[in-house]
């Protein structure tokens, strides 16, 4: 069976090696996707296993058109009753690039009604849409005239792990935390220190990876839950050997914020991961912090400036420069930001850098190896 994992821009090729890693065969990254293939036990096993995936696909059919109506003709043909029965419902999200839609919502209603026609020339009935909980969600993507048709197994996206229910503002999307971890090269060995942690997002994606905490385990919920051929029993045995991995580590973790209350957000949702023996919190000034591990990673994920004034913002990106260079020497810092401007004033020689994105938000981030006299200039 073919699959297609989403994900986010810029982190294709990490969830192509953790596909790779759960089983997955003829793995081919694409533009914010990876294709692979496996049986359904791999589907379930990628639901539940994958850090970096935002939701799983299973391509139904595709087909090519050269006119509106042949986007009806092809979904029509499809066997709609091998996945719903005329009681379930279900909902079509559509993601269109072509000449023959100008208007996306259009594409979708055409194959709702081949849906619903198909139905009801079989049965006399026809399944209704759902926006909000639909039991089949279906993936409508046109590119030019080429249309492909899958359905969506997660439902929920997979970011959504259903520990993060308390969160300060910006806070950073899971799979973009946990990309930023598996992209960095961080060995459980090294300590992880997150000085601006908020709600606790990097520090709990790093505590999942270092128990071998599946990430889906905190989660009520996926779409193939629903599908009319889902082997509860398969799923079970999937779990408890998923499950069966978890370990305590001897991993350290540290998180502060200089917001006493996003410190207690952050405690209440590392205590609902179940990793407050692995993560310690504080609330602590950035700059009054020291290393205490010089072969430790840092990750910032510092204020993007969109609610303080430019003077501050740039200020703030200065004195994680010098802190990082006076207080954090030895360490590998890891520094993601969607202010490129600010950045300049961390005064840093990046060794690396990627693009990246948090949710629409394009980010950069960047690595500095913090050994002597990698400031390029000091500030006063
Ligand atoms: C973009 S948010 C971090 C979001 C976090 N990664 C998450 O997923 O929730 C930036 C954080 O930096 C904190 N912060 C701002 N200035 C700081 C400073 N000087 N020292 C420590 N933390 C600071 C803010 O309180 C805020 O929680």
């Amino acid at each position: 069976m073919r699959f297609v994992a989403k994900t986010l821009y810029g982190l294709e090729k990490v969830l192509s090696e953790e596909l790779i890693s759960l089983g997955a065969a003829n793995v081919q990254t694409a533009n914010r996707a990876v294709l692979f293939e496996g049986d359904m036990s791999l589907l379930y096993r990628v639901n539940y296993c994958a850090r970096t995936a935002l939701s799983v696909l299973m391509p139904i059919d595709d087909f090519r058109i050269r006119s509106k109506d042949d986007l009806y003709k092809g979904g029509s043909k499809i066997e709609w009753d091998r996945f719903m029965d005329p009681d379930d419902t279900f909902s079509i999200v559509p993601v269109i690039n072509s000449p023959h839609f100008g208007h996306t919502g259009y594409a979708g209603l055409i194959l709702k009604d081949a849906i619903a026609d198909s139905f009801r020339n079989k049965t006399g009935r026809r399944p209704s849409v759902d926006t909000t909980n639909p039991r089949i969600l279906i993936n409508l993507h046109i590119s030019n005239d080429l249309v492909t048709i899958s359905i969506d197994s997660s439902v929920v996206p997979l970011f959504k792990r259903g520990y993060r229910q308390e969160q300060s503002m910006a806070p950073l999307n899971e799979v973009l935390a946990a990309g930023i971890i598996l992209l960095s090269g961080w060995k459980v060995s090294a300590t992880l220190t997150d000085p601006m942690c908020g709600s606790g997002t990097i520090p709990i994606e790093a505590g999942l990876i270092a128990c071998k905490i599946p990430p889906g385990k905190f989660r009520q919920f996926f779409g193939f839950q629903r599908w009319k051929d889902f082997n509860e029993d398969l799923f079970e045995k999937i779990k408890l050997e998923c499950n069966s991995q978890i370990g305590l580590s001897p991993v350290k973790i540290f998180g502060s914020d200089i917001s006493e209350q996003t410190i207690q957000y952050a405690k209440a949702n590392v205590a609902r991961a179940g990793l407050s023996d692995a993560i310690s919190l504080e609330m602590s000034d950035f700059k009054n912090l020291r290393s205490i591990d010089d072969r430790g990673y840092v990750f910032l994920n510092p204020p993007y400036g969109q609610r303080i004034q430019p003077e501050e913002i740039d200020l703030l990106y200065s004195m994680i420069g010098t802190t990082l260079k006076h207080n954090f020497t030895g360490t590998t810092a890891w520094l993601i930001t969607s202010n490129k401007e600010s950045l300049k004033h961390v005064g840093l020689k990046p060794k690396e850098k990627h693009i990246l994105f948090n949710g629409a938000l394009e980010c950069v981030l960047l690595k500095y190896e913090m050994y002597q006299g990698t400031k390029k200039q000091e500030k006063s």
